[in-house]
């Protein structure tokens, strides 16, 4: 178990490979007796049944909406059904939303729990790896709309997040490894054993070995949490989490979201960061093929599918809504397991970067 400590908003992350069936025995504990379960159209089949009979068996009333999955769903559309089914299944401020599935049901439940009555208690159940090392810790909740990602949104804290470890068995191997990219990403800014931990074990991630998974996310729990306390609501250090998303974000947009999933666009980003970093002699050769071995390895893209022309790439860095004063700021890698904020980049050493993929 991990204690995310944020003050009042402060709450528990379970790790472990059968928790599922536990929670209805969580949800009681907080004295709740009303609940309403968001998931998507994929996770429902497999996980929906086992959510429902572990409330009703601790006599919790719940009830459950499906949504179509995908992040194209993660709307403000989405966002008035889950508001529209809780007021038909009369919850109150004391009754509890639980999101069960991947970053895009957490965010959407996440962000109507925040507004619904203005807030009532919401409960994560990520099955995604993506969700579990990231998504459902912090308090980050949102939804997009047509002009950009998660440009509507709230910082809400959950009262606790149960991974299951066991729902990440059922992922294509491509979602799989697409969460990869933030795992090697928070290596990268904080844990350089967690790095080791990787390159050492890749059999066994291939495999999904569960008392492996359980200790990764884990580990990458306490380094969110650790950054996710120092800054709630990303006013300094939280922006260390960003490392890699500059380029990224923007390559995903490049592609209309459709070419890349986000872990896949993240990988090639902290690729381009490390380059950049290593040309300006805070990250040295030996490492930069380090990162690109472990993505490697991983099956994570190091590079872009197509040539990409570095202006048009550039320019779409700019337009990230978290520019302060106009300025693209970059995460950069400072060594390993350390990083520096607010670093400026001249568009040669982008070019240069992007050249060397
Ligand atoms: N709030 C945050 O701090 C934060 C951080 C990172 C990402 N995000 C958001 O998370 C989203 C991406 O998350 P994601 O990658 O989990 O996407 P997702 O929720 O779309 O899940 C990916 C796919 O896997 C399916 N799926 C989920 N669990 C499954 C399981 N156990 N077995 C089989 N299929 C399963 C889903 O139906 C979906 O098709 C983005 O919208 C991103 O903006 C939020
Ligand atoms: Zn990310």
């Amino acid at each position: 178990m991990v204690y995310v400590n944020l003050g009042e908003n402060s709450y528990n992350v379970h790790v472990d490979g059968d928790l599922l069936s536990q929670v209805g025995r969580v949800v009681k504990q907080f004295g709740i007796t009303k609940a309403l379960v968001v998931t998507d159209s994929n996770v429902a089949p497999l996980y929906l049944d086992q959510v429902m009979c572990s409330l009703c068996e601790e006599g919790i009333k719940s009830d459950s909406l499906i949504l179509p999955a995908g992040e194209i769903f993660k709307t403000v559309a989405s966002v008035e059904l889950i508001w529209e089914k809780a007021l038909d299944a009369r919850l109150d401020r004391e009754s509890l939303f639980i999101a069960l599935g991947g970053g895009v049901i957490g965010d959407l439940t996440g962000f109507s729990a925040a507004t619904f009555l203005r807030g009532i208690p919401f409960l994560q159940l990520p099955t995604t790896v993506l969700s579990q090392v990231d998504a459902s810790v912090g308090g980050k909740t949102g939804c997009n709309l047509r002009k950009g990602k998660n440009l509507v949104g709230a910082f809400y804290q959950p009262i606790s997040v149960l991974a299951d470890t066991k729902t990440l068995l059922s992922l294509s191997e491509r979602e799989y490894i697409n969460g990869f990219a933030e795992i090697v990403k928070h290596a990268l800014i904080n844990s350089s054993d967690l790095f080791c931990v990787l390159e050492n074990n890749l059999d066994k991630i291939k495999r999904r070995d569960l008392d492996l998974l359980k200790d990764i996310v884990i580990k990458n729990i306490k380094i969110k949490a650790s950054v996710v306390q120092t800054d709630e609501k990303e006013k300094g250090k939280r922006a260390l989490l960003n490392l890699g998303h500059t380029a990224g974000h923007a390559l995903e947009e490049l592609g209309n979201y459709k070419i890349y999933y986000h872990g896949e666009a993240i990988a090639i980003g902290l690729v381009l960061a490390c380059h950049i970093a290593w040309q300006k002699r805070l990250f040295s050769e030996e490492n930069l093929d380090r990162i690109k071995n472990l993505l490697t390895k991983l099956g994570l893209p190091t590079s872009p599918k197509e040539k990409i022309d570095p202006s048009i790439w550039w320019e779409k860095t700019y337009s990230d809504k978290k520019l302060l004063d106009d300025t693209v700021y970059w995460v950069l890698p400072n060594g390993f397991g350390e990083a520096l904020i607010g670093q400026r980049v001249e568009f040669a050493e982008f070019v240069a970067a992007v050249e060397s993929l």
